[in-house]
């Protein structure tokens, strides 16, 4: 693989030769772009040993090698890191005044971000607009670590370790190769997706619902189509475009999802069941028939007699059995308390559950409810193994579970 290594002008810049020759010991070419500033901090004849190739950061040097388009259009991965403040300010609005901004605006591959800044620019109203519209473009931007900075300042803005940025680009290419690929692995095979949330009526007019947007579940419908599969997308209450070959059953309710699901399920030859909607896990004990009315004279407040939804995962589990069970997979919205972290949470419903994966999604961040972009840790039975993907689209993490669900099967 060709990989463009970019380093902006941080005082990070020095860990970018330990991730250099993590790529490199991975057998891949490594072509250094610093920006000037960058080189402020580590000097051109160190990239140019450590990665075997001459380095500018410049358009100007072997102009007739046309460098300032050939490099980005040849590579298969460009990574920055660090990125500054400047460098996304940069690439958000297509500047292009040195070698790097260059093949920022040329590559057409998977590129990844890696920012290091202090904590007030990472937090600055103008680099969270760049880096909300880098990512809505498809663009990898790690979030910082948090830890000490230059100086005596601590706090989010710390370059992620080498390591962890070269898992992060293995794991954005490894995963954008299938679907880029349109490779039909999973042709033959019949999936059921739930996408959404439920609604449970509490009269004609009214429902206790939640804010899920169903993005995920069409993402996991949208890519298990590309990839081959028959896909029947059980979606509750959304307003999304059916993606091109998929079929949708809607539902309102969980017990409506319930009768979908499980129809869908004990239909010979079902693969997967993905189990991606928000279910409703209570649902008023009473629906009124006619709209309910208050009456201010009398009335200062009210409550709702709850009862208790069927889960509808943990009766798959339950019924399962025979060559033809379908295999089961779980989500579950976690954040870290003090009882644990969210994969310690998560591995707790992955047995409790009984499912065959469970794809936890970090919500600790705040809420992704409706976002293009998640961070997913996925955790199958019987395996101490996580594979964690993030944050990236949907459309990406939808392509990971696939790829664990067929590792699996
Ligand atoms: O326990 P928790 O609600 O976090 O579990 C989430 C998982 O269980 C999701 O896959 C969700 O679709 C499923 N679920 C279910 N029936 C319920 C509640 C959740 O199938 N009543």
């Amino acid at each position: 693989m060709q990989i463009v290594l970019g380093v902006a002008g941080g005082i990070a810049a020095y860990k970018a030769c330990a991730l250099l020759r993590l790529f490199m010991a991975g057998g891949h070419d490594v072509r250094v772009v610093p920006t000037e500033a960058a080189l402020k901090f580590v000097g051109e004849a160190t990239w140019s040993a450590l990665s075997g190739h001459t380095v500018s950061a410049q358009v100007w040097d072997d102009v007739h090698e046309v460098p300032h388009v050939r490099i980005g259009q040849q590579a298969d991965l460009v990574v920055v890191a660090p990125s500054t403040a400047d460098v996304l300010a940069k690439a958000t609005h297509g500047l292009a005044d040195d070698l790097l901004t260059n093949v920022l605006l040329t590559a057409r591959c998977p590129v990844l971000l890696a920012p290091a800044m202090h904590t007030e620019m990472w937090t600055h109203p103008a680099t969270v607009a760049n880096v909300s519209t880098l990512r809505a473009r498809g663009i990898t931007v790690l979030d910082p670590a948090v830890g000490r900075l230059t100086g005596a300042d601590s706090g989010p803005g710390r370059l992620p370790e080498p390591e962890d940025i070269h898992a992060a680009a293995m794991t954005l290419v490894n995963t954008l190769e299938p679907s880029a690929a349109g490779e039909p692995d999973m042709r033959g095979m019949r999936v059921v997706v739930t996408a959404g949330g439920t609604r449970e009526p509490l009269d004609p007019v009214r429902f206790i619902g939640n804010r899920s947007s169903g993005k995920q579940g069409y993402a996991l419908a949208s890519v298990a189509a590309k990839r081959g599969a028959q896909v029947l997308l059980i979606a509750a209450n959304t307003s999304l475009e059916t993606p091109p070959g998929v079929t949708v059953a809607r539902v309102e309710t969980t017990l409506d999802l319930e009768d979908a699901v499980h129809a869908a399920a004990a239909t010979s030859g079902c693969d997967a069941v993905v189990m991606a909607a928000a279910v409703a896990d209570y649902r008023p004990a009473h629906v009124a028939t006619s709209k309910m009315k208050k009456d201010p004279a009398t009335d200062d407040g009210m409550s709702i007699e709850l009862v208790r939804n069927p889960d509808i995962l943990a009766a798959l589990v339950q019924r399962r059995g025979g060559a033809a069970t379908p295999m089961l997979i779980g989500f579950a919205a976690e954040t870290g308390d003090e009882d644990g972290d969210v994969l310690t949470h998560a591995r707790v419903k992955l047995a409790r559950k009984g499912c065959d994966l469970l794809v936890a999604n970090d919500v600790s961040k705040g809420a992704t409810f409706g976002a293009d972009e998640s961070t997913i840790h996925i955790l199958a039975a019987g395996s101490d193994a996580v594979r964690t993907v993030g944050p990236v689209s949907k459309q990406q993490t939808a392509t990971a579970v696939w790829d664990s669900v067929l590792d699996r099967l």
